[in-house]
């Protein structure tokens, strides 16, 4: 099997500017170990970290990383209950450990659905982050991208109720103004590790020309050097746009 793994990331001018992440293969990893699938999402919450504060030194602009999907609340109740407790913990800690990192945390899906304490740790976490200027790391959690379109469809619908908007202003920017990476590029890569080839509901509207690559890792194993070797492959990429 190919390594997949370079030493150097490639010049901070060649990179994307909004690079997605589908962090999967923590249950797996786990499972291969003997251990349980919970101690996979510890593992790749570690891998989490390092990964963002890597991708912020070597210049992305843009990460938006897949957390737990609309469609991740159907696994066993055991599950779901340490990925809660997890969250609480990996925001406890990076309000400590980011405190003097440049990093302005965002989060995108319907985040009103977790518990009460989690609710407040996010908008502490938003309040705290608000003022900064460095690479915005979007956090994808209860995030899916058909129930995004939707909610954007009934603002939308709601506008027009209103009158605060006419149908014919209806556009693909205005669409993309009602999406909740409002105001950011469109993805330019997204990584999938775990050897799944699917989008699994991550960004559709904004991944339309997106260049995606696969890797074999699972993600408690992903290193800097790996997401160097997707980056390459990337740089290599000849995007068209539809044009020749
Ligand atoms: C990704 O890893 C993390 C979440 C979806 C929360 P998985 O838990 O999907 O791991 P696999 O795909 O079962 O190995
Ligand atoms: C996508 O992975 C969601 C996250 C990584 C958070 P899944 O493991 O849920 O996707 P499927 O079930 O393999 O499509
Ligand atoms: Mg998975």
């Amino acid at each position: 099997m190919e390594k997949q793994y370079v030493s150097a990331a490639p010049a901070p001018e060649c990179l994307p500017a909004h690079l997605g992440i589908i962090m999967d293969g923590n249950g797996r990893w786990a499972e291969k170990k003997g251990l349980p699938r919970s101690a996979g999402h510890t593992a790749g919450a570690a891998v989490f970290k390092k990964i963002t504060r890597y991708a912020s030194s070597i210049g992305i602009r843009y990460l938006t990383v897949y957390a737990f999907s609309t469609e991740n609340w159907s696994r066993p109740q055991e599950e779901v209950g340490a990925l809660m407790i997890l969250f609480k913990k990996y925001l406890q800690d990076s309000l400590r450990d980011f405190r003097n990192d440049d990093i302005k945390v965002r989060f995108i899906g319907d985040t009103s659905k977790f518990s009460p304490d989690l609710k407040k740790l996010i908008e502490e976490t938003r309040e705290v982050c608000k003022d900064r200027t460095g690479m915005v790391l979007n956090i994808a959690m209860n995030y899916g991208g058909r129930a995004e379109i939707v909610n954007a469809v009934h603002e939308i619908a709601e506008n027009v109720q209103k009158g605060m908007l006419i149908p014919e202003e209806i556009d693909e920017k205005l669409i993309s103004s009602y999406m909740d990476t409002a105001g950011q590029p469109d993805p330019d890569l997204i990584i999938r590790p775990s050897g799944e080839h699917r989008i699994s509901n991550f960004l559709l509207w904004q991944s339309a020309y997106t260049e995606y690559v696969t890797m074999d890792i699972l993600w408690p194993d992903f290193v800097p050097g790996n997401l160097n070797w997707a980056l390459q492959e990337y740089v290599h990429r000849n995007r068209r746009f539809g044009g020749v």
